[in-house]
């Protein structure tokens, strides 16, 4: 089930989620609702990430996604899932980024909780984790068209 329209995170939003994450060199993130990869691609050719991981459910996006990986030569860094993000195990991820509806965050929270780590990162783009108490929150206000807010939740 879609839970989500397709809304790209712009890329200065999307390195602003991966600041905040503190996504580090080694650690590996997953980006679930991938769009057009702009997250997982930003992740490992800017910040070094070791491994991410994109999910995506809608067929066009997947196949767009998984053909640009494979022409950039990155498909031994970057995985594009064809799933539900709802049925994805998140036991490697240090940390996932979302751009949903709080909705879908309430869907998602239970696995949250089951697979996360001790330090993994959850960076929301302006949809709160309902029943989680931000470490951080950010709004991006300058030269962003409009605002945008970042809600980041440390496990
Ligand atoms: C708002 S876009 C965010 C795209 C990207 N994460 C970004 O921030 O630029 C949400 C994406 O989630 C995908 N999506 C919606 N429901 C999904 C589901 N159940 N499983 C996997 N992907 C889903 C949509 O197809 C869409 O590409």
């Amino acid at each position: 089930m879609s839970l989500a329209p397709f809304v790209p995170s712009p890329p200065e939003v999307v390195r602003s989620m991966l600041q905040l994450a503190e996504l580090k060199p080694g650690e590996t993130l997953y980006d679930l609702g991938c769009g057009d990869a702009r997250i997982v691609l930003m992740a490992v050719q800017e910040f070094g990430a070791k491994a991410a991981v994109g999910v995506e459910l809608d067929d066009g996006r997947f196949k767009d996604c998984s053909a640009k990986i494979r022409d950039l030569h990155l498909d031994d860094k970057i995985k594009i899932i064809h799933e539900d993000l709802l049925k994805v195990d998140l036991s490697e991820a240090n940390v996932v980024t979302l751009y949903l509806l709080t909705s879908a965050n309430e869907k998602l929270k239970p696995n949250l909780e089951r697979y996360l780590k001790n330090g993994a990162r959850v960076v929301s783009h302006d949809f709160e984790m309902p029943g989680w108490k931000a470490t951080t929150v950010k709004e991006l206000t300058e030269n962003y068209g409009h605002s945008h807010t970042l809600y980041m939740y440390k496990r």
